[in-house]
């Protein structure tokens, strides 16, 4: 099909280029076309009147001229898709299409406003130009999304980043939120943002009796009063975690919260689960409707006053109980037990087989109809993950595992020591999770992939970067810092590209491609 109209639009390019050879040979030699004659429509069609005026040369070039030009560059791009079906040359369509548009645009209105006569020869390339525009919009929809994306990235990298990465990360993290939740709320920016997305089927999937879009979604501590539900959707994710949220409210830990380490590609976080509380955010979503898949990250509340781990488990129980009373239509639930910035760390853990397994059977005992999906530790051995997911595939409720949270090595050789030494608190996510979040993927798949659903989180920047956990074992994959570093039109870019990726690999669907590498 798109090859049909990649060849119609390769004949209307031919049929522009030899349309305009004709008008420069008419112009190199003195002749006046035969609609010059045409006694019936007079007004309409004097190409000699066209012709002959100050309007046929621009700069002292003829247009008929640059018309040759034109149409020979934009059969040579159409030929460099069809033959090579490079990007740079589905791109270069796009732009010169539109460019010839607009001249087409102009010209009819010099014609039409101005000399008050009409060029038929004039009028054909000005059809012609209108056409191939209308069918490059259609017919290379996917490209043209991805140019607009990249157009985006280059403006965010240059230019925004720029100024955002000379602020405090922690002030430029409230904007992003106030301002999302604010064009969230705005229709005309709700209605140019549904524009913008680009779906496909092959990236759709059904995982725990969830439907997702795309297989991207925003990992949980970006936004984690629950801000952003009606606004992600337009960004092009498949779905997203808010929080992680905790029965009581936290202030955030002791200052700093956040910081950069742009050589490293990493953030440092030392939040502890800054949040209002389960009751306040649980009735905030309660009366809402949302566009993607929402989990709910729950974890233990971050306070002194929680001493053993019974206390630790009722009081994750409590939260879960709290959202269920508020009918909030979250998709899915995310039980962070790795999160390393907590007072009450040291008193108990939930790694040990014992103490999971008290934790889980107290949530199975809630018969949730929703999944839960456990966000893990990176740290661990690959013996002390199998433990716990031995003990996890026991467990109903537990649909799934993510791997994983934050670096807390902060002699992991990814991190720059240098970048490193400016922070003494704060654990590091980005480029310094990828590494151990993929072989745990890959551990996980091969032992419990028909168990457990999946998701890879950890230093994903570009497609390479989530095709890359998704082949060892992946079904999703969440991200939060490459989103920082690379811009907010990364969702789309990395979607986009998946499609490519997949068709390429000769897969249907992205959920062929889910664990090839670990098989
Ligand atoms: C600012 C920030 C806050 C985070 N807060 C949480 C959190 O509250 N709960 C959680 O499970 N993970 C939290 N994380 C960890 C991320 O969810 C993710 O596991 C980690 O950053 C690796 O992904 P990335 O490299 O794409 O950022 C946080 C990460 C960042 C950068």
């Amino acid at each position: 099909m798109k090859k049909t109209f990649l060849s119609l639009i390769l004949f209307l390019t031919l049929a522009g280029f030899i349309d305009s050879i004709y008008l420069t040979w008419e112009h190199f030699n003195n002749v006046l076309p035969p609609c010059s004659v045409n006694n019936l429509f007079p007004i309409l069609s004097d190409c000699g009147k066209v012709l002959k005026s100050p309007y046929s040369v621009i700069f002292g070039i003829p247009l008929a001229v640059i018309g040759v030009i034109h149409y020979g560059l934009l059969t040579l791009a159409v030929l460099g898709v069809i033959i090579y079906k490079k990007r740079v040359f589905s791109y270069w369509v796009i732009i010169q299409s539109i460019f010839g548009a607009l001249a087409s645009l102009y010209f009819m209105y010099i014609q039409f406003a101005i000399i008050r006569s009409l060029c038929l020869y004039c009028t054909l390339s000005s059809l012609i130009s209108f056409t191939i525009l209308v069918l490059v919009y259609i017919f290379l929809k996917k490209e043209r999304f991805q140019l607009h994306t990249s157009l985006y990235a280059f403006i965010y990298q240059n230019f925004v980043k720029r100024i955002f990465f000379l602020l405090d990360p922690e002030f430029i993290h409230g904007i992003m939120i106030k301002r999302g939740a604010f064009l969230a709320k705005t229709p005309l920016i709700k209605f140019v943002g549904s524009k913008l997305i680009y779906k496909d089927n092959s990236l759709k999937q059904k995982l725990a009796g969830i439907n997702f879009e795309n297989p991207i979604g925003l990992a949980a501590g970006f936004d984690y009063n629950a801000d952003l539900t009606q606004a992600l959707y337009y960004l092009d994710f498949g779905f997203q975690s808010v929080g992680t949220i905790t029965n009581g409210a936290y202030r955030g830990n002791p200052k700093p919260l956040l910081g950069r380490l742009p050589r490293s590609k990493s953030l440092m976080v030392n939040k502890g689960f800054k949040n209002k509380g389960a009751r306040a955010i649980s009735e905030k979503l309660g009366n809402l409707h949302f566009l993607i898949p929402v989990g709910v990250s729950i974890g233990v509340t971050n306070s002194q006053e929680i001493k053993s781990l019974e206390e630790a488990v009722k009081d994750i129980v409590i939260s879960f109980k709290t959202f269920e009373k508020a009918r909030v239509k979250n998709s899915y639930y995310e039980l962070n037990i790795s999160c390393p910035n907590l007072v009450n760390a040291k008193k108990f853990n939930f790694y040990p087989q014992k103490n999971l397994d008290l934790l889980l059977a107290a949530l199975d005992k809630m018969k949730l109809k929703k999944p839960i999906f456990i966000k893990m530790p990176i740290e661990k051995t690959n013996q002390e993950v199998v433990k716990m997911l031995d003990v996890i595939v026991k467990h109903k409720s537990i649909k799934g595992v993510i791997f994983g949270n934050l670096q807390k090595n902060r002699k992991d050789p990814s991190l720059l020591q240098s970048e490193v030494k400016k922070f003494k608190v704060g654990f590091f996510s980005g480029k310094p999770c990828e590494k151990r979040s993929n072989e745990l993927i890959k551990l996980a798949y091969k032992k419990f992939g028909e168990k457990l659903v999946i998701i890879g989180c950890g230093g994903i920047f570009n497609a390479e970067d989530a095709y890359k956990k998704i082949k060892l074992g992946a079904s999703l994959v969440q991200l939060i810092t490459g989103m920082i570093f690379q811009g907010p039109q990364l969702i789309s870019q990395i979607n986009l590209e998946l499609i490519d990726l997949a068709k390429r690999d000769g897969f249907k669907n992205i959920k062929e491609a889910v664990g090839i590498d670990s098989r």
